[in-house]
């Protein structure tokens, strides 16, 4: 059952050719940090490319609940007039953040040094995610946190009044976690001090020194040290989100994939943090390409130009690049449904508290279109069928995770059989346009 709505069963069958080009909605990870930062300013930041996807419009609602002016312009444009650092108010009811651990979690850290309390609630997935590896070094700042058994929402936090700055060494890696540290750091007077020892996506840190706030970043042999300022005055700023990597992974994968194609996904950042998957599948033989390589707000971006790899190898992905691809393992697995021998993946823990348990997920539906799949705690590996032998016909489950759906669609569409997913509901959480963009490159994706 999907939170915002009955099951939406969908199902994809071979076709021709991809062609064309795939413009892809704005980056998930930006758009909730473009409306939190907002929120934590003085003055109005507008923002241009906002993905408008369910996760991050619970975002945009929280942050009117917290007292910031959300304003959606139309066509991605939106403004927020922000309270400033430490302005928060106290919300009036359970804020809902649907489907979102970054939404949950980004914006417990923004509230947490704040003489505010506030409930945090969420669908069925994500309230049987662990939050704990957020309220642990949110209580070192001096804030409370009650939730059900096991650190799950619903859950709520009393603002620390008084909070001190942290050192925190992260024990995950995790993105999520060393950004609620920060937001949290805003409002603690001195200087809060984030170490990770693999580097996670830094958009929050770029994303801070933007809006005004002091923070520096260095190597030392913890791991990467990350010192910010409290209780700076953060400035209002133009943002233009670009368009998201992980969304960018579905159009690329289907047309290395489906016989013919040829597609162009254009303006994708390739900032190091987030971009393995595309070195991991050109390191597969896939042809894949950057086409027009250029500098767009301080990032590296480049239209990617896809087209079908029949030959592509299973390779051993190197644990150390999983951070900065930690999303796209889904559908790296139905790429090496459709390569020749074995893909390897491992130093693959977080996978298994995502939206779901994603090598679980991957796992029982790969297995049930008839491909072979190993797995341990934090491991699994594909053995490639090979293109044009991989069966499909099978039913799968999405269990409320969007990137499970995408990747199960993409799978269909070289498949010998149809494959079908249970709910397509949850892909509009982060790639709402994802079925009219696939049908227009020529893909055979539809609703039951
Ligand atoms: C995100 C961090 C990652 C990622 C998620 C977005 C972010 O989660 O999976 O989709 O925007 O910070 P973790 O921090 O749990 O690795």
């Amino acid at each position: 059952m999907s939170s915002h709505g009955d099951p939406i069963p969908m199902t994809s069958s071979a076709c021709g050719p991809l062609s064309g080009t795939a413009n892809v909605p704005g980056d998930k990870s930006i758009s909730h940090r473009s409306l939190i930062l907002g929120a934590m300013c003085v003055g109005e930041t507008t923002i241009t490319g906002l993905l408008e996807g369910q996760d991050v419009l619970d975002t945009a609602k929280a942050m009117r609940a917290f007292g910031a002016e959300v304003t959606d312009h139309g066509g991605g444009s939106w403004s927020v007039r922000g309270v400033g650092v430490g302005g928060f108010a106290e919300p009036d009811n359970v804020i809902d953040c649907g489907n979102s651990g970054t939404g949950v979690r980004l914006i417990m850290g923004a509230m947490a040094t704040q003489p505010i309390t506030a409930t945090f609630s969420g669908d069925a997935s994500l309230n049987g995610r662990p939050m704990a590896r957020v309220t642990d070094p949110l209580a070192l700042f001096g804030t409370q946190a009650v939730g059900r058994a096991g650190g799950r929402l619903p859950m709520t936090l009393v603002g620390a009044r008084e909070p001190v700055p942290v050192r925190y060494v992260v024990p995950v890696p995790s993105a999520q976690v060393k950004s609620a540290v920060l937001l949290a750091g805003l409002n603690a007077p001195g200087q809060t001090v984030v170490i990770e020892q693999e580097a996670t996506r830094d958009h929050t840190e770029r994303m801070l020194e933007g809006f005004g706030a002091e923070i520096s970043t260095r190597e030392t042999d913890e791991g990467r040290e990350i010192t910010l300022t409290g209780q700076p005055e953060l400035n209002a700023q133009h943002i233009e989100v670009p368009r998201d990597p992980s969304s960018a992974a579905f159009p690329v994968c289907a047309a290395l994939v489906v016989p013919g194609s040829d597609v162009l996904v254009p303006g994708i950042g390739l900032n190091p943090t987030r971009a393995g998957l595309f070195t991991t599948l050109r390191e597969m033989g896939a042809d894949l390409t950057y086409e027009n390589e250029r500098t767009e707000g301080g990032e590296p971006v480049a239209d990617l130009r896809a087209r079908f790899s029949p030959d592509m190898q299973g390779i051993e992905v190197p644990p150390e690049r999983a951070a900065s691809m930690i999303d796209e393992y889904p559908v790296l697995s139905v790429v090496a449904a459709y390569a020749k021998g074995q893909t390897v993946m491992r130093g693959v823990r977080e996978l298994r508290v995502k939206e779901s348990d994603r090598i679980d997920a991957m796992a029982k539906g790969l297995r049930a279109n008839g491909i072979t799949v190993d797995e341990g705690e934090d491991w699994w590996t594909v053995t490639g069928a090979g293109h044009g032998n991989v069966a499909g016909g099978a039913i799968c489950a999405s269990e409320l995770d969007h990137r499970i759906a995408m990747s199960f669609l993409i799978l269909g569409m070289a498949s010998n059989a149809p494959v079908r997913v249970d709910d397509g509901g949850p892909i509009a959480t982060s790639f709402p346009i994802f079925e009219p963009l696939m049908t227009e490159l020529g893909a055979s994706v539809a609703r039951d």
